[in-house]
C-alpha cells in the first residue's frame, strides 16, 4: 500500500512511525511533514489546507489510504473531496468533524442525547450573552469560541467584569476570528482532566489507553495554555469504575448520537473528561488524534495500525480487537523557549542519533526543518522525548533522562510532566 499522511506535527510522526511498522505499507507520504518524518516518509511540499493540491497528487502517485491528522483539514472537508474522486481515507467528514468544529453543535448534541457535560447556553450575539452573565451566571464561568481556535478559545473567568471582557473579546474584537461569530457560556467543573482517544466506524466503538495532557506552559501548571507540553499514559485516575460510567453513558452514547443525525462518524473521537466530584463530564471532542496525546498512545499500542483504519474506514471494526502493552509512556515536550507567545527558531539540533539505537524511546518532531547545517528548530513545540517503562514512574525517569541526549539553543521544557502520578 501506499499511504498518505497528512499534517506536520508530533502527532504525524508518530501515526507515521506506526504506520510503517505495518507490513501491509510499502511507501509512505506526508503533506507537508516535517525533518522527522522525512526519515520515514516522502515528504510533499503541499499545505494540509490545500484541498485541490492534495487531491491531485493522490491520484497522480496512486495514494491507497490517505490519513488526515489536524483538524482544520478534517473540518473543512477534506475527506469529502478525496472520497469524491474515489479514495479510502482515514477520518471523518466534515458533516461529522463539526462534533470538534463547532461547540454550540457538540453540546446540542450531548443535552439531546443526555451526554454528561457541563450546563451551558449558546450565544450568537453578545448583548444576550452579557444579559445572562448579569442575570443568570454563577462565578467562575467558562465561555468558549464556537470554532476552532488553535485550542486557545477558551476563557475561564472569575468574576462579571472578566466575564462581560470575555465576551467582548471573542464576539465584538473576535481575537478568535470567525470562531467568536458564536460562543458558549458554560459552568465551571473541577476535578482531574483525561484524555481518551477512540476508533469509532460510523457505529462501532474502541477506546484506546488513557492519557492525561498538560496544557500549561510553566512547571505547576503556570503560565499561558499552550497545545501541550507533555503528557502521560495510561492515566492512573481513569480507574474500572470510571471507565464502566463512560462506556455506559458517554462513548457508545456519542457513536450513536452522530448516527442518529445522520451524521455517522468515521475515524478518531477524541474524549476530554472531566471527572469531577459527581462523576466523568464531557469536556469537549476532538475529531482527531491528541497531540501529543498520540505520542504515549500509539508506541503502546500493539495492533496494526493500518488494519484498524481499515476496519473503520469499512465498518468492521467489531471485529477488531484492540491491545495495548502493559507498561506505561511519558513524553516531554521540547520547546523554543518564550512559546507559546514569541520565539527564535533556526537552531541547530544535535543528540537525535542516540534514539534510533535505544529501544522503547522515541524522539517524535514537532517544529523542525532540514537545512544544510541540518536539522533546526523551527516553531514552538519541536520535539515530542517519549519512553516507555514498566510503569509511569520508570517511563518518566527514563523520558527525562532522554531529554538531556538532545541539545539546542533555548531549549526549554516544564520539569513536573507526570508529577501527578505521585498523587495516584
Ligand atoms: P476545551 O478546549 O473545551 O478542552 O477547553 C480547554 C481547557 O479549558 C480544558 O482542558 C479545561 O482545562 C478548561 N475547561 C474547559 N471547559 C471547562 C469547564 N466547563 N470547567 C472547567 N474548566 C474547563
Ligand atoms: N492535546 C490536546 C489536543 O490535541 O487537543
Amino acid at each position: 500500500m501506499k499511504v498518505l499522511i497528512v499534517g506536520s506535527g508530533g502527532r504525524e510522526h508518530a501515526i507515521a512511525a506506526s504506520v510503517a511498522k505495518s507490513p501491509k505499507v510499502d511507501k509512505i507520504y506526508c503533506a507537508p511533514g516535517n525533518a522527522g518524518i522525512g526519515q520515514l516518509a516522502e515528504c510533499v511540499p503541499i499545505g494540509a489546507m490545500e484541498f485541490d493540491k492534495l487531491a491531485a497528487f493522490a491520484k497522480e502517485a496512486e495514494i491507497d489510504f490517505t490519513i488526515v491528522g489536524m483538524d482544520d483539514p478534517l473540518v473543512g472537508g477534506l475527506v469529502d473531496v478525496l472520497e469524491a474522486q474515489g479514495m479510502r481515507v482515514f477520518g471523518p467528514r466534515k458533516n461529522a468533524a463539526i462534533l470538534e468544529g463547532s461547540k454550540a453543535f457538540s453540546k446540542d448534541l450531548m443535552k439531546k442525547y443526555n451526554i454528561p457535560t457541563a450546563a451551558y447556553e449558546n450565544f450568537d450575539n453578545a448583548e444576550d450573552a452579557i444579559q445572562y452573565l448579569e442575570e443568570k451566571a454563577s462565578y467562575p464561568i467558562v465561555l468558549k469560541a464556537d470554532g476552532l481556535a488553535l485550542g486557545k478559545g477558551v476563557l475561564i473567568c472569575n468574576t462579571l467584569e472578566e466575564a462581560k471582557e470575555g465576551v467582548k473579546e471573542i464576539m465584538l474584537d473576535k481575537h478568535f476570528g470567525s470562531a467568536g461569530n458564536r460562543m458558549v457560556i458554560e459552568e465551571f467543573m473541577t476535578g482531574r482532566e483525561v484524555s481518551v482517544l477512540s476508533f469509532v466506524d460510523g457505529k462501532h466503538i474502541r477506546i484506546m489507553t488513557s492519557a492525561q495532557d498538560h496544557k500549561r506552559a510553566k512547571d505547576g501548571d503556570q503560565g499561558l495554555n499552550t497545545g501541550g507540553m507533555g503528557t502521560f499514559s495510561p492515566s492512573p485516575f481513569y480507574t474500572e469504575e470510571v471507565d464502566a460510567f463512560c462506556q455506559k453513558y458517554i462513548y457508545q452514547a456519542t457513536v450513536d448520537a452522530m448516527a442518529a443525525e445522520g451524521r455517522p462518524f468515521k475515524g478518531v473521537i477524541f474524549f476530554g473528561l472531566m471527572l469531577t466530584p459527581n462523576g466523568p463530564r464531557v469536556l469537549e471532542y476532538n475529531a482527531r488524534f491528541g497531540d501529543p496525546e498520540t505520542q504515549v498512545v500509539l508506541p503502546r499500542m500493539k495492533n496494526d495500525i493500518i488494519e484498524v483504519m481499515e476496519a473503520c474506514v469499512d465498518g468492521n471494526l467489531d471485529k477488531i480487537d484492540l491491545q495495548f502493552e502493559d507498561n506505561a509512556a511519558v513524553c516531554v515536550v521540547l520547546a523554543s523557549d518564550g512559546y507559546p507567545v514569541a520565539y527564535e527558531k533556526g537552531f541547530v539540533i544535535k543528540g537525535m542519533e542516540r534514539f534510533e539505537q535505544e529501544e522503547g524511546y522515541y524522539c517524535f518532531h514537532a517544529g523542525t526543518k532540514l537545512t544544510e547545517e541540518g536539522i533546526v528548530t523551527n516553531g514552538g513545540r519541536v520535539l515530542g522525548i517519549t519512553a516507555k517503562g514498566a510503569n509511569l514512574k520508570e517511563a518518566r525517569a527514563n523520558a527525562y533522562a532522554a531529554t538531556e541526549w538532545v541539545s539546542f539553543d533555548n531549549k526549554y521544557m516544564r520539569h513536573d510532566i507526570g508529577k501527578a502520578i505521585d498523587e495516584a
